[in-house]
């Protein structure tokens, strides 16, 4: 089933054999403290077995786990590898870059520990090393020690060396997608909405979703509209549902939520000219344009020196149900999740509470980022006004004592609900058919052939 349409980033194999490798120091990397490594010994190029199989990776100590590693020059020229790692536990990491040369150089890195931990023991941390002049590494392995066996380390491949052609004008980034995750036909919506506004690309870090939402998942990955990438953090750390409040428990916090940010930014970095930063049941929708492309032209046009565009997220909640009247939606009723053409009503903002935002911004902006906000960046970010754009947030209410009177009418959604419908209409068909086209199923499952509602 799934494992038909994973995608593994790291799932490209190189055969490397023969080669000789010397152990070299070199002296004009600026983080070198230890004394030449004297081990010249000879050892052969670790082989496939020792390349990444999966998104996260353990090393030996079982408190670091390496992402990815993505070349940055936009500064100077470096390594710079996501990983997530224990606060206080992790204070020295090197680099091991292969060189076409076949040379080994060891490298010693910096321990940049993003500011948003929310108190859990372990977060994400860029580990920098230099790239070293004259090296052009492919692969970089990552060790608390300096003197590590090489044939035992894991080479990651760097990503981003190879600017690829940008793909997309807008790539949505969500975090990672988990616990039984069903609200299915929010989801379609959700999707159908972003292809009207202008996106090319969704990203998903799929950590657990219902049967009928892998079966939606795999559609769409057909399709091209989505990329899903495997996110099994529980094999590693104990992931909490909640963004903070750790316990002694949980380690990290809301399924490693600010990685996937994170690593989403870093590999649309050349691919996507903005990369959107929203959950699965946000939307950010225009007001004053119909699409994306055009709001952002005109924010870009007034804005020249901003890189990062904040927009304002704002509640409906699912308990406000309105009815739209609109014709040719009967044969949602079977699929099961929220319908978001019936909530059209927001709750007013919280004086004296954190009114969250969420973003779209130029990657080639971001060194860091994290929910609500970036860390670093390169350029300046803005808040977008109201009258621009809302970030439309369809979920349970935050605000549970607000009768309706209470709650801001806003059916700007509406404006979308003809192409919306037509969309989720034609995906919906396609979809039946496809599932009809599958071969049967062995074994106890759901019923392929329609949705079954629940209630
Ligand atoms: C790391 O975890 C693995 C698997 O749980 C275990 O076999 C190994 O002993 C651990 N290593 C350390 C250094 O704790
Ligand atoms: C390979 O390249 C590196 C980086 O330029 C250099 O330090 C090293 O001496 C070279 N090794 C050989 C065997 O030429
Ligand atoms: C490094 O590992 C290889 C393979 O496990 C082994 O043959 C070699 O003796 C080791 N070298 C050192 C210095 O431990
Ligand atoms: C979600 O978790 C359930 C229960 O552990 C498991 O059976 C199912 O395969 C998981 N689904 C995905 C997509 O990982
Ligand atoms: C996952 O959600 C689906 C749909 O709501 C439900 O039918 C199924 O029993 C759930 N599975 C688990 C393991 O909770
Ligand atoms: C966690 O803390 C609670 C109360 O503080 C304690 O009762 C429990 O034993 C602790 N659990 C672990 C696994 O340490
Ligand atoms: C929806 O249609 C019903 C019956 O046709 C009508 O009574 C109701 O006022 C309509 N509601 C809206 C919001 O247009
Ligand atoms: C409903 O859908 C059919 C085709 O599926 C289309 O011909 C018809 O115009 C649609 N009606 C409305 C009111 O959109
Ligand atoms: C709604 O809430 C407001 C403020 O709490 C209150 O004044 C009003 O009477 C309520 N309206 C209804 C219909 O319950």
């Amino acid at each position: 089933m799934l494992n038909s349409m994973r995608f593994y980033f790291f799932g490209c194999t190189i055969t490397l054999t023969c080669f000789i490798l010397s152990f070299h120091w070199s002296r004009s990397l600026h983080w070198s403290e230890k004394p030449l490594q004297k081990n010249m010994e000879e050892h052969p190029l670790p082989s496939e077995g020792k390349l990444p199989r999966d998104t996260i990776t353990p090393l030996k100590d079982n408190r670091t786990y390496i992402i990815a590693p993505y070349y940055d020059n936009r500064q100077r020229n470096i390594i710079r590898t996501l990983g997530i790692v224990h606060h206080s536990e992790v204070k020295e990491l090197y680099c091991y870059f292969f060189c076409v040369n076949t040379t080994v150089l060891q490298v010693k890195a910096t321990i940049d520990l993003h500011k948003d931990r929310f108190d859990f023991v372990y977060g994400l941390a860029d580990i920098i090393c230099d790239d070293p002049v004259g090296c052009s590494s492919t692969h970089v392995a990552i060790d608390r020690s300096p003197t590590e066996n090489i044939s035992d380390l894991i080479n990651f491949p760097i990503q981003n060396r190879v600017r690829g052609k940008p793909t997309a004008k807008f790539t949505v980034c969500f975090s990672a997608m988990f616990g039984n995750y069903s609200n299915v036909l929010q989801f379609i919506q959700t999707i159908e909405m972003y292809k009207i506004l202008g996106a090319q690309k969704v990203m998903i870090y799929l950590n657990n979703c219902s049967r009928q939402m892998e079966e939606v998942l795999q559609y769409y990955t057909k399709e091209g509209m989505v990329e899903v990438i495997p996110w099994q953090i529980q094999q590693y750390l104990k992931p909490s549902k909640r963004w903070r409040y750790p316990n002694n428990i949980t380690e990290i916090g809301y399924y490693g939520q600010l990685s996937t940010l994170n690593d989403c930014i870093y590999r649309n970095m050349y691919s996507s000219k903005f990369v959107v930063l929203n959950d699965q049941d946000e939307i950010i929708l225009p007001f004053k344009h119909r699409t994306w492309d055009n709001m952002m032209e005109s924010l870009q046009r007034e804005n020249p020196d901003v890189g990062i565009f904040l927009f304002e997220n704002h509640i409906f909640p699912q308990t406000e149900v309105s009815d739209g009247n609109f014709t040719n939606t009967s044969s949602w009723n079977e699929v099961p999740g929220f319908n978001i053409l019936q909530f059209i009503h927001r709750e007013p903002d919280r004086p004296n509470k954190f009114n969250a935002r969420k973003m779209i911004v130029d990657p080639r902006a971001v060194i860091q980022t994290s929910v609500h906000s970036t860390l670093k960046q390169y350029r300046n970010s803005i808040y977008v006004p109201l009258e621009t754009a809302l970030v439309y947030h369809c979920r349970g209410p935050l605000q549970h004592k607000l009768n309706r009177s209470s709650l801001i009418k806003d059916n700007n959604i509406w404006r979308y609900s003809e192409p919306l419908i037509s969309n989720v209409n034609y995906m919906l068909n396609h979809f039946l058919k496809s599932l009809h086209s599958e071969p049967p199923k062995v074994g106890p499952s759901i019923s392929h052939t329609h949705f079954n509602k629940s209630k």
